[in-house]
């Protein structure tokens, strides 16, 4: 099976308590996002998972064997379990081939080309092989790190945080060669970001840590369209949020009648939409009122391929009032300027966020 589980794991460090009771279960082969704010407890998740920390309760088991629990544990240099640290923590007193070669079993030539294959594969150039760690980029540091733990043909990688040191463009490249090294030499993944789009574009199983507490996980379209709460939804991507009371799955709010994804009747909730969800059209203010929602657009954000606009509803009552003011993610080509009044109306469904 090769499957990764974690059950109700526990650490405290003094009367801080860094994992509450977390429980994953990871496929063979798949690409395991952890994501949460910084302090959330990822790094001592991973680190458990090595074998540099021990919990204080709960099992960790890796293809049917348990690697530790209340009465047993396997070091971790007999793992399998590849660790690419968030520093990268290269030794800096060695070359970056030797620092590729640290663990390798062979020798003389058949480890120099062992060597060339693992940079070539992380897309160094050869010509590096003889630099320090201190003369390469933080991007080519991270490939070295990379390159080193896939020198022990791992089970498991596990990456904390690799593509932090790098700026976007290159950022979302690594992301991209990362992922298809990884998955064609068929290695279950788990990788640590504190970036959402980092983690929704790398993942196909996302977990979402926050307070040491494992929160939600789940496919990372589920989890951006149904988050368990609103701190998740805000995590996750900007989020209209508003109260509603919800009837024969409809939900009644500021923007009318939406249907929603959960049936519960007759009780007040909030709602979340992302404000891709909304769309507007324009609308001269002597045009006559018909069905949906007016508004004014009181700003516009545009960066290139999309704009981000705040409208401000106009209220239904005329009450001195102002309306509600709403997030809404238009093509950046098309968008209303300021000021403009619009027609508000939504697409697909809303979803109900729990209670706290
Ligand atoms: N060795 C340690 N000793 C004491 N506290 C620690 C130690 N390692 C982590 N912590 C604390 O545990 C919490 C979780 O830390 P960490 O796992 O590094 O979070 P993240 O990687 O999500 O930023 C933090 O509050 C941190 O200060
Ligand atoms: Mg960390």
């Amino acid at each position: 099976m090769n499957t990764l589980e974690l059950n109700a794991l526990y650490k405290s460090y003094g009367a801080h308590c860094a994992l509450d009771n977390v429980s994953l279960s990871v496929p063979s082969g798949s690409r395991t996002v952890i994501v949460g704010p910084s302090g959330s407890g990822k790094t001592t998740l991973l680190r458990m998972i090595a074998g540099f920390e021990f919990p204080d309760a709960g099992r960790l088991s890796f293809n049917g064997q348990t690697l530790v629990d209340g009465t047993h544990e396997v070091p971790a240099h007999r793992r399998l379990i590849g660790y690419v640290p968030q520093d990268g923590a290269l030794f800096p007193h060695m070359t970056v081939a030797a620092n590729i070669g640290f663990g390798l079993a062979t020798k003389g030539t058949e480890k120099q080309q062992r060597i060339a294959e693992l940079m070539d594969s992380v897309a160094l150039d050869a010509k590096m092989a003889e630099r320090w760690p201190h003369e390469l980029s933080g991007g080519q540091q991270q490939r070295v790190a990379l390159a080193r733990a896939l020198a022990q043909q791992p089970r498991l990688m596990l990456l904390d945080e690799p593509f932090s040191a790098l700026d976007t463009g290159l950022r979302a490249a690594m992301r991209k060669m990362v992922a298809r090294l990884l998955e064609d030499a068929g290695v279950t993944t788990i990788l640590v970001t504190h970036d959402q789009s980092e983690a929704l574009s790398f993942a196909d199983q996302l977990a979402v840590m926050r307070h040491g507490r494992l929160v939600q996980s789940g496919h990372p379209l589920d989890l951006y369209r149904y988050p368990e709460d609103e701190q998740t939804a805000l995590f996750l991507g900007d989020a209209v949020v508003m109260p509603a009371r919800i009837e024969a799955g409809w939900a009644h709010c500021d923007l009318g009648r939406i249907p929603v994804n959960n049936h519960r009747n007759n009780r007040s909730a909030q709602i979340m939409l992302r404000p891709e969800q909304l769309q507007l059209a324009s609308i001269l203010p002597s045009d006559p009122q018909d069905s949906g929602c007016r508004a004014v657009v009181t700003d516009r954000d545009f960066s290139g391929n999309t704009c981000t606009l705040t409208v401000e509803l106009q209220p239904l009552t005329s009450s001195e009032q102002p309306g509600r003011s709403l997030l809404v993610r238009s093509s950046g080509m098309y968008a209303p300027p300021a000021g403009s009044s619009v027609q508000v109306s939504t697409i697909g469904h809303a979803h109900v966020l729990s209670e706290l």
